[in-house]
C-alpha cells in the first residue's frame, strides 16, 4: 500500500457511489429552510445566506438564516416537546426504538450522506464515508443506554427512603463546527435524546447541509415535533442567541477555543451546563524503536487527512534524533506525493480548505513560519484554481516558541521536531495550552505506557492515530475543552440527579 492509499484507507472505499446523484441534486436544491417544531420554515426575517463549494469557491445553495427570533421559536418548540407526554412519558424502550430507527435510516442513506458531507466541507469522499459510517453505531450505542440510566438508593434508619433519579436536563443546544458534521451530529444528538432531552442544533454556517438533510430523512423516524430542531445561522447571530437563551439548559459546543470561552461566559446568565470540545495542537511522538513503516504514513495522515482541519490532527511531529534525518525525509517526500484536488475525484487524497477565510488563515500561517525562520520541506504554496487548495506542508528547523508550533492552524501544516530522549519529548509535547490528543510510536511497552501517563491529553494513541470509538470518552485537557463526550460520560453529561427523601 502506498502512503496515499493509507491516508485515505477505508474498508469501504471500493463501494460504488450509488447515491451520488441524489446527493448532488440535494446540495444544489434551495433555498433550504429551517427545521423547527417538525416543520420546514423560512426565517422570520426572510433572509437567506450562501453556502459555498470549497472545491470551486462558487455558491452552491442558499439556506434560511436563523437569527435570535428563530432560535427563540426553536427553543419554545423544544421546551414544549420536552414536556409533552409523547416524549416525557414514553418508556425507555420506546426511546430506544426511536434511536434504533434513526440508526437504520442513516445506514440506508449512508452513501448519500457521505457524499453531501464530502461536497459541503470539501472532504475526500473516502474519508467522509469513514466518518458517516460511524453514525449508526453511535445511535445504537446510546439506544442501548436508555434502559440503563440508573439512580441509587441510600441506607436509612428504617422509616425513610432516599433515592436518586437521573433525569434529563431539558433543552440541549448543540453548536457544531464545519469540519465533521457527521461526528458532531451523532455525538451530540444521540446521547441527548437517549436521556430524554430535546435538541436545538445550530450547524456551522460553512457546512449546514448534512444536518439539514438528516432532518429531512429522519422525519421517517416520526419523532414527536420539536424533539429535534435544526437552525442554521451565523455564530454571532444564531449561535450567540442559543448560547445566551434563558430557557436552554445545556450547550454542547465543538469549535474554536476562543468561541468556547465566549460560550462559557454566556452560560453564566442562567447557569447552563456546558460541554466544550475545543482546539488542539496535538503531538505525535516517534521513537527510534518504532515500526517506522506504520509510523511514517500515520504521521502524514495525521496532519493531512481532512486537509488538516481535524481537531485531533497531529501537527507537531516529534522524531527521535537517531532516526530524525530518515524519518523527516520520508514524511516530506510522502507529503509531496499526495494528490490535492476535488473531494469526489477518486484519485484525490487531500481536499480543499473549507472557506476563503480559512484558506487565508492557513496560507498566512505558512508565511509566518517562513518569516520566523522555519524551512519548508514540502508544500507551502497554494494550489491553482478557484477552490481553496493548500498542498500538505512540512516545516523543519522550527523552535518551540514559533507561532506555527504554538497555535492551531487548522490546515495541512506540520512541524517536524527532533528530540533527545523520553523526558525531552514529553516536556516539549506538553509545552502547549492545548491537550486534546497525542500519539506515541514505540515497540517498548514500558516506554509507551510511561509516556502515555505523562502526556497531558484527553486521548493518547499508542502505535495508532485517530482511533475514536463511541464506547470510550473523548475530550480535552487544558484549553482543549471541558467535560467529555462519548462513552457513558455522555449520559452523565446529558442528565442531572434528583435526590428524593421520603419519611414514613
Ligand atoms: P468557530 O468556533 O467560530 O465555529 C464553531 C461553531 O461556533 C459554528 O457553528 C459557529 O457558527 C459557532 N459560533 C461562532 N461564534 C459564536 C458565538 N459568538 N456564539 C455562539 N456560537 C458561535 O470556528 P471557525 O471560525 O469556524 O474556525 C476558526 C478556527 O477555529 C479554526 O481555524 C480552528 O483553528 C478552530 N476550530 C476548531 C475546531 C475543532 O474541532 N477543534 C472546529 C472548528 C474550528
Ligand atoms: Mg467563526
Amino acid at each position: 500500500m502506498t502512503v496515499a492509499d493509507q491516508v485515505v484507507q477505508t474498508p469501504i472505499t471500493s463501494r460504488p457511489p450509488t447515491n451520488n446523484r441524489a446527493a448532488l441534486e440535494y446540495v444544489h436544491a434551495g433555498p433550504k429552510q429551517l427545521y423547527i417544531d417538525g416543520k420546514w420554515k423560512t426565517a422570520r426575517a426572510g433572509e437567506n445566506f450562501e453556502v459555498f463549494d470549497p472545491a470551486t469557491g462558487r455558491v452552491m445553495v442558499e439556506v434560511a438564516l436563523a437569527e435570535a427570533a428563530d432560535i427563540d421559536d426553536a427553543v419554545k418548540a423544544a421546551r414544549k416537546a420536552f414536556q409533552a407526554p409523547s416524549w416525557a412519558r414514553i418508556s425507555p424502550h420506546q426511546r430506544s426504538r426511536y434511536l434504533l430507527r434513526i440508526a437504520d435510516i442513516i445506514e440506508r442513506n449512508i452513501e448519500e450522506l457521505a457524499t453531501i458531507q464530502a461536497v459541503d466541507i470539501g472532504m475526500v469522499l473516502a474519508q467522509s464515508r469513514q466518518l458517516t459510517a460511524t453514525m449508526p453505531d453511535v445511535f445504537r450505542y446510546y439506544a442501548g443506554f436508555t434502559t440503563k440510566i440508573l439512580g441509587n438508593t441510600f441506607p436509612s434508619d428504617g422509616s425513610a427512603l432516599t433515592y436518586t433519579l437521573r433525569e434529563p436536563l431539558g433543552v440541549v443546544g448543540a453548536i457544531i463546527p464545519w469540519n465533521s458534521p457527521a461526528f458532531a451530529f451523532a455525538w451530540k444528538v444521540a446521547p441527548a435524546l437517549a436521556c430524554g432531552n430535546t435538541v436545538v442544533l445550530k450547524p456551522a454556517e460553512q457546512a449546514p447541509l448534512l444536518p439539514l438533510r438528516l432532518a429531512e430523512l429522519l422525519e421517517e423516524a416520526e419523532l414527536p415535533p420539536g424533539v429535534l430542531n435544526i437552525v442554521p445561522g451565523f455564530g454571532a447571530g444564531a449561535g450567540d442567541a442559543l448560547a445566551k437563551h434563558p430557557d436552554v439548559n445545556k450547550i454542547n459546543f465543538t469549535g474554536s477555543t476562543s468561541v468556547g470561552k465566549g460560550i462559557l461566559a454566556a452560560s453564566a446568565g442562567n447557569l447552563k451546563k456546558v460541554t466544550l470540545e475545543l482546539g488542539g495542537k496535538s503531538p505525535n511522538i516517534i521513537f527510534a524503536d518504532a515500526d517506522l513503516d506504520k509510523a511514517i504514513p500515520a504521521a502524514v495522515m495525521g496532519f493531512s487527512a481532512g486537509a488538516g482541519q481535524i481537531c485531533v490532527a497531529g501537527t507537531r511531529i516529534f522524531i527521535h534524533e537517531a532516526v530524525y534525518q530518515d524519518v523527516a525525509a520520508a514524511i516530506s517526500k510522502a507529503a509531496q506525493s499526495l494528490k490535492v484536488g476535488a473531494p469526489l475525484d477518486p484519485t484525490t487524497v487531500v481536499g480543499p480548505i473549507i472557506s476563503r477565510k480559512q484558506f487565508d488563515r492557513v496560507t498566512d500561517y505558512i508565511r509566518v513560519g517562513e518569516d520566523e525562520g522555519a524551512i519548508l520541506r514540502a508544500g507551502g504554496k497554494p494550489q491553482g484554481g478557484q477552490g481553496y487548495f493548500v498542498a500538505p506542508t512540512v516545516f523543519e528547523n522550527v523552535t518551540d516558541r514559533m507561532r506555527i508550533v504554538r497555535e492551531e492552524i487548522f490546515g495541512p501544516v506540520a512541524a517536524l521536531i527532533p528530540f533527545k530522549d523520553e523526558n525531552d519529548a514529553v516536556f516539549r509535547a506538553n509545552d502547549t495550552d492545548f491537550g486534546l490528543a497525542a500519539s506515541v510510536w514505540t515497540r517498548d511497552v514500558s516506554k509507551a505506557h510511561t509516556v502515555a501517563r505523562a502526556l497531558e491529553a484527553g486521548t493518547v494513541w499508542i502505535n495508532t492515530i485517530f482511533e475514536l470509538d463511541v464506547i470510550a470518552p473523548y475530550g480535552g485537557y487544558k484549553q482543549s475543552g471541558t467535560g467529555r463526550e462519548l462513552g457513558p460520560d455522555s449520559i452523565e453529561a446529558n442528565t442531572q440527579l434528583k435526590t428524593v427523601v421520603t419519611r414514613f
